[in-house]
């Protein structure tokens, strides 16, 4: 036991270790170079906030695009290179950029000083202005601020708005959720009383959905918090000099304004009130892929998974300590972390080092997770065995291996397969935390329907369908063999 907990306090101190050394920053700075020599511009964004971002069907394919869109691809050309564009939570953007998993962020972040710590950015290009977002009901009830004093107001976790509900409305409990269409469902739903929100994100979520209301929410915002800008990796003055050139080359043709109405049009086109006549079905694409990714990443760290648990329960089962050691460590030390962290700390941490692509950094993430619970099953299963059986065979002149391959292994895995049957369908569910950063799973893609049909319950509703066809039919299959194994062994 007090082993354990010593094993616990390295690994809590090596993690942290590694989180707070900060990193060097580059004597030369090539940040141009290094995009020009890629030939890509990653630019991460948060498509929850149109006119900014946000998502869009056009010929029936999902295209992230708005205001910050046409921006990014504006400084893309500039720079000779094509543009990528991640869909990242708005709270994952900064650390994001800080370990290079994107080279720059459009997001309509607001340039405050407290985030000109850890990022750099450009000149300003665009000025909003805060909102709160109510019920139509309750538009004659709130009119301001004030009003809202005491309630439960919502906002959008790490952003500006977030601490002007602090500061300003002291007095009301704040809800913070990473997507804005999570708050609007909130919102709709009765969970909160107001959304506080960029002016002209506002403006766009109300234009398009009868069921939203809005009015100046009369904030006082200090200098800094006041225009959204590009922000770049620390130290990167090259980069932000080339993004300024075209910003300026934006502002001297005005080009914010027709970025802006064009961003005006694809939102009525594909997410108006005509998106709210349209069923489920209409976006059983958006379904299909998330389902196809879902199952991707359960299938391949299960498999992976198994692996992993196989290897390290015979490192387990070994009678040298330090075999032994390293894998019951490494067993509790995954159990008794969330697979949250896990996965982000993959994706960011370890992508330091080496650049893992966010899906596979999930499918590594997860299977690294599953193995440790594998490893776990396997050795009940072979410890459920009475020990007479290894006496019995032992005595017959069987060697351990022998044993173990004919006697032991075949009973044991009567346990082993309904609980890896088991794990299979945890895997299934819990994998959905990789949507955190930006996987297409099922879960991913419900919010993307959310967003685009204004409906919250009813993605909720499919999805759950979707999740339970997956696992009732896997249940199912699971059963086949498992009888199929207890007939053959009769
Ligand atoms: N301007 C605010 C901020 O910087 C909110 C930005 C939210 N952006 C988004 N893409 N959701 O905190």
């Amino acid at each position: 036991m007090m082993k354990k907990r010593i094993l616990a306090i390295i690994f809590t101190i090596f993690l942290t270790s590694i989180f707070s050394t900060s990193l060097p920053v580059l004597a030369a700075d090539e940040s141009v170079e290094n995009i020009k020599s890629k030939g890509t511009l990653v630019v991460g964004t948060s498509a929850d906030f149109p006119p900014y971002e946000f998502h869009a069907t056009i010929d029936g394919k999902d295209n992230i695009v708005g205001m910050d869109i046409s921006i990014a691809e504006k400084i893309a050309e500039d720079l000779g290179v094509e543009l990528e564009v991640q869909d990242i939570g708005f709270d994952s953007l900064l650390p994001a950029l800080e370990v290079g998993k994107v080279d720059i962020i459009v997001a309509g972040m607001s340039a405050t000083n407290e985030r000109r710590e850890s990022v750099d950015f450009s000149d300003v290009y665009y000025i909003g202005g805060q909102n709160i977002v109510v019920r139509p009901s309750d538009n004659e009830i709130y009119t301001s601020k004030g009003d809202l004093n005491a309630k439960k107001i919502g906002v959008q976790t790490g952003s500006i708005q977030e601490s002007l509900a602090k500061d300003q409305m002291p007095e009301s409990s704040i809800m913070s959720l990473s997507k804005i269409t999570d708050l609007i469902l909130a919102l709709k739903t009765n969970k909160i009383e107001a959304i506080i929100m960029e002016k002209p994100s506002a403006m766009a979520y109300v234009a398009n959905d009868k069921d939203l209301a809005t009015f100046d929410g009369g904030f006082i915002l200090e200098e800094d918090e006041q225009g959204a800008a590009v922000a770049v990796k620390k130290g990167s003055s090259n980069l932000v000099e080339a993004i300024n050139q075209s910003i300026s080359t934006i502002n001297e043709n005005n080009l914010t304004e027709d970025y802006l109405k064009e961003a005006g049009q694809l939102l009525k086109e594909s997410q108006g009130p005509q998106e709210q006549t349209k069923t489920m079905f209409n976006y059983w694409n958006y379904f299909a892929k998330g389902t196809g990714y879902t199952i991707l990443i359960s299938v391949v760290s299960v498999f992976f998974g198994s692996i992993l648990g196989i290897i390290l329960s015979l490192m387990r089962m070994s009678e040298r300590k330090i075999v032994r050691i390293p894998a019951i460590a490494y067993v509790e030390f995954v159990r008794g972390t969330p697979m949250m962290i896990q996965i982000m700390f993959i994706y960011f941490a370890v992508g330091y080092l080496i650049n893992i692509p966010a899906l596979a950094s999930g499918i590594i993430a997860v299977s690294l997770n599953s193995g440790a619970y594998i490893c776990e099953i396997i050795r009940s299963g072979l410890n459920s065995v009475d020990k007479g059986q290894t006496e019995a065979a032992r005595s017959l002149g069987m060697s351990k291996q022998t044993a173990m391959r004919y006697i032991i292994f075949p009973q044991a895995l009567k346990n082993i397969w309904p609980a890896l049957g088991n794990e299979f369908i945890t895997v299934i569910k819990e994998s959905s935390i990789v949507s955190i950063i930006g996987v297409s799973d099922l879960i991913f893609q419900t919010k993307i329907v959310t967003s685009l049909s204004y409906r919250g319950i009813a993605p909720l509703a499919v999805t759950m369908v979707i999740y339970f066809m997956l696992t009732f039919s896997l249940t199912k299959l699971l059963n086949y063999y498992e009888r199929k194994m207890n007939h053959d062994q009769i």
